[in-house]
């Protein structure tokens, strides 16, 4: 099975020279229901023998609809093998290829120079920008609101881009003293897995709306420090801007191998590389930062094959991002009321635990506040946001941000949040929703520290 796909799908594009794009043209994505637990059993086996073939991107789930994009060798097969389990799905994207070119309008360097010659910046918020370009519009901002916005670098990525934390800290006073220093904060992320683009563009919306419409935000940029980390994963998303638009993990990389082609062919851990006339194994590279956390890492939900998109690392805080992230919450703990992490796709707002079924001991506090934040986004855009436990409205995972920020670092409102949409474009996400869903996000931020405020 790998034979095929190595040589001309996926793995196959990846591997002459790893800078090539892969392409996903003809790979569909199917939307199957499992309406027994035997027909569950057998789409999760479905996953186990046909891993190379099928991609799951929500996870397989009685009397609920799984996504599962398929290679086009395999279309066929998977087709014929639902339908004998009389297990009901429907085609919703013939070709994946097709969608991501149409997801994103290009820009060229002459229309990004004329965007910072009229705006100082080239954030348009109309398409998915490189990392490049967010860096840029934070050193804008900071540079064009010195009271109002900071940024620290909080370390760098395995490839060495830097981490940034962008703090918006308003002053109704401008004099030191009067300064209050014992503002309640609130940390929103986004970009932790690489091709939820939505997600980096959603934090960068709601940056905007604290500090270029101050005035009328007022009331939460002085009661409140914001603490917004726009990329957490910049390796991950560049690469999914460059090479693999369905790339999930960081790029960080296991040692590389030299063997015979044939002794290690179908080997789980790796795969074969060819670059400049040599051909080598090459570990599987990266890992999930969404698993890496130091908080029951490892246990059930997350995967020690290096090849799996939910590999939890080589040990739990393996990754600098992950690493970085957690020194500087750790710091701020004290200060730290909110813990947001932006994710797309499924519409759901996130409880903690991941790792377990058991239900927090403040789960009603936290239900409360999530209906705060899923009522507002009802009423800006009429969506539904699923409010609920991780565990029980999507899957087990362990060692998630989430999980870590509540049982570790011990911020009371940690959620996780699943931005738009519910699987008619998933990950290609078109850029004219960047706004809308900002929009709506931005709501339900507002309304949590609009509460948290009247609750201190
Ligand atoms: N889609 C997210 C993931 O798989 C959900 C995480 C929810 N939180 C958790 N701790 N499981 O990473
Ligand atoms: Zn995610």
């Amino acid at each position: 099975r790998l034979g095929i796909n190595a040589l001309f799908g996926r793995e196959g594009n990846a591997l002459l020279g790893g800078t090539s794009r892969v392409k996903y043209t003809n790979y569909q994505l199917l939307r199957a229901t499992a309406r027994t637990d035997a027909q569950l059993q057998e789409i999760k086996e479905l996953k186990q023998e046909m891993s190379t073939d099928v991609s799951f991107w929500t996870p397989a789930k009685k009397n609920a609809s799984t996504d599962i994009m398929v290679a086009p060798e395999a279309v066929e097969e998977v087709k014929a093998f639902l339908k004998k389990r009389d297990i009901p799905y429907e085609v919703v994207i013939l070709d994946v290829q097709q969608m991501i070119s149409l997801q994103n309008p290009k820009m060229s360097k002459e229309q990004r120079e004329v965007l910072r010659g009229q705006m100082g910046h080239s954030m348009t918020f109309k398409r998915y920008h490189r990392y490049e370009d967010m860096l840029n519009y934070i050193d804008y901002l900071a540079a064009t609101y010195p009271q109002l916005v900071q940024y620290v670098n909080i370390g760098k990525s395995t490839n060495g881009l830097p981490l940034k934390v962008v703090k918006i800290s308003g002053n109704s006073s401008s004099t030191a003293a009067e300064k209050k220093s014992d503002k309640p904060a609130i940390w929103v992320d986004g970009g932790t897995h690489a091709r939820e683009w939505i997600s980096p563009a959603a934090v960068l919306y709601i940056l905007k709306q604290l500090v270029e419409n101050y005035k009328v935000n007022k009331r939460i940029v002085e009661g409140v420090d914001w603490y917004l980390m726009p990329l957490v994963n910049p390796d991950g998303y560049e690469y999914s801007h460059t090479t693999d638009r369905l790339w999930r993990k960081t790029r960080s990389k296991g040692e590389e191998e030299e063997g015979e082609e044939e002794e290690v062919y179908g080997r789980k851990e790796g795969k074969w590389r060819r670059r400049g006339g040599r051909v080598f194994w090459e570990k599987c590279e990266g890992v999930d930062l969404n698993r890496n956390w130091d908080f029951h890492w490892g246990e059930r939900g997350s995967s020690d094959d290096p090849c799996d998109e939910t590999y939890a690392g080589p040990k739990a805080f393996s990754e600098p991002e992950t690493r970085s992230i957690a020194e500087f919450l750790m710091v701020n703990r004290d200060k730290l009321k909110v813990f947001i992490s932006l994710h797309s796709y499924a519409q759901m707002w996130l409880l903690p635990w991941g790792y377990t079924r058991a239900i927090l001991d403040d789960h009603d506090d936290l239900m409360e506040m999530g209906r705060v934040a899923v009522d507002a986004i009802q009423k800006v855009s009429g969506n539904n946001y699923d409010l609920g436990g991780a565990t029980s409205l999507l899957y087990h995972s362990s060692g998630g941000a989430d999980d870590w920020a509540k049982g570790i670092a011990d911020i009371k409102y940690t959620y996780t949040v699943e931005l738009r949409d519910t699987g008619s474009y998933g990950f290609m996400l078109p850029a004219s929703q960047i706004i809308p869903t900002g929009k709506e996000i931005f709501a339900g931020v507002k309304a949590i520290a609009k509460s948290l405020l009247t609750k201190l």
